[in-house]
């Protein structure tokens, strides 16, 4: 096996020049830490088609991984749950620091403790945390939880970055723009700016089979139902306040990063995206879109692998599209499979491959990462 650097070079060059068949390793990869969640956000549907008790990755897939991970740049552990309640996080902060590897995960940051917080600043972190509020009220009922308390704890671990943490850290505050919110967003970015992060993102919502007829979590709540929640008139009200914001936040030194919010109105895929899913299950197929996209996307090579906790190997993060399974093959047959041959060459011709949706693809600038600056090194050079 090749060291670090030299994988690290020989990536890069793949990855720059598009080849199909490589001889490197994703520096990308997503361990799904947890599968299941005792929270109960109210647009998420994972406590509800995981269960509440989540589980862990199991000691034999992190094995057969580790020969895997000194290649790894970016670490991710999130999953189908809120990934900082695993039981193996000393073990995640282990690995990235013994390869220098962002630990990097969404978060509600709901489970940070003195202890964890202590522990995770041993890593080079890439957190982004989940809020989806400016205001108490509103967080309560779309996170089910206490702003203030959980607001102490983020700030907490910021302190402590700053103190002694990895001077490349990266933090971001997340929000899914929804009718219950749109009206906040000014207040979300006065948070982030009293917690010193610089770099926010609008995500949009996505339809799930827990929102698409509506949910609440006790008779007397008001139905939280996903088309009342994201349609084109709470898009246009998010668009049409965007330039004060924009401003605004460049005022406080934030920016706002290139979330899925103006993506997906734009194409206006979300229900086109659900057939996809409902597909997915039933024939193993996206249907949509009906003609292949042209599209570019980095991901067959620099990696957003994602590693189920039963061995399945999923293309990426953003789709489900299982590539092998790692309790039958290794994962570099997996990897260097005359399948992912495939789908990296449909990706070298300009070509989006069907498995990937409406995903706009991955380019270098997703992932602060070493590699990814030596790639856009390599581009001007090919
Ligand atoms: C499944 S969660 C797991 C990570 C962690 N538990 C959290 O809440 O940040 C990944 C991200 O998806 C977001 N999410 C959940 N339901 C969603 C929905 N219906 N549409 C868009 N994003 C959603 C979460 O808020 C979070 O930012
Ligand atoms: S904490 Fe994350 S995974 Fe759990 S319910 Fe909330 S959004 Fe879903």
């Amino acid at each position: 096996m090749l060291d670090p650097k030299q994988h690290r070079e020989l990536l890069a060059s793949e990855s720059a020049s598009l080849v199909p068949e490589v001889k490197s390793f994703p520096a990308v990869m997503y361990l799904e830490s947890q599968r299941g969640c005792p929270y109960d956000c109210i647009m998420c549907t994972v406590p509800k088609t995981y269960g509440r008790k989540p589980s862990e990755m199991p000691d034999e897939i992190l094995d057969k991984l580790s020969p895997y991970f000194r290649y790894v740049e970016t670490m991710a552990i999130h999953g189908n749950g809120e990934a900082l309640l695993s039981q193996k996080m000393d073990r995640y902060i282990d690995i990235a620091n013994e390869n220098d590897s962002f630990l990097h995960c969404n978060s509600t940051g709901f489970p940070l403790n003195t202890r964890l917080t202590n522990k995770m600043v041993e890593a080079k972190l890439d957190i982004r945390f989940s809020i989806h509020a400016g205001t108490a009220k509103t967080y309560q009922r779309v996170m089910d939880a206490d702003f203030n308390k959980t607001i102490n704890k983020i700030d907490r671990l910021l302190e402590l970055s700053r103190q002694k943490g990895h001077k490349d850290n990266i933090f971001w505050l997340s929000f899914i723009v929804m009718k219950d919110n749109v009206n906040e967003t000014e207040e979300f970015i006065d948070l982030a700016h009293r917690l010193g992060i610089s770099e926010v993102r609008f995500m949009s919502l996505h339809p799930n089979k827990r929102t698409i007829f509506g949910t609440r979590r006790s008779d007397d709540e008001e139905k939280f139902s996903h088309f009342d929640q994201s349609n084109a008139e709470v898009s246009k009200r998010f668009n049409d306040s965007l330039p004060d914001l924009k401003e605004k936040a460049e005022q406080l030194g934030i920016n706002i990063g290139s979330g899925s919010m103006k993506h997906w109105a734009g194409l206006n895929a979300g229900l086109r995206d659900v057939t996809n899913r409902f597909s997915n299950k039933v024939i193993k197929q996206n249907i949509f879109p009906l003609t292949r996209p042209k599209g570019s996307c980095l991901a067959p090579w620099t990696g957003q692998v994602q590693i189920e906790q039963n061995g399945d190997v999923g293309l990426c993060c953003s789709v489900k599209h299982v590539i092998g399974n790692l309790y039958k093959q290794s994962f570099e047959e997996i990897w260097h499979s005359a399948h992912m041959n495939d789908i990296r060459h449909s990706f070298s011709e300009n070509k989006q491959p069907k498995v990937c949706g409406y995903c706009r693809g991955i380019g270098t600038s997703e992932y602060a990462i070493p590699v990814n600056k030596l790639i856009d090194v390599k581009y001007t050079e090919v």
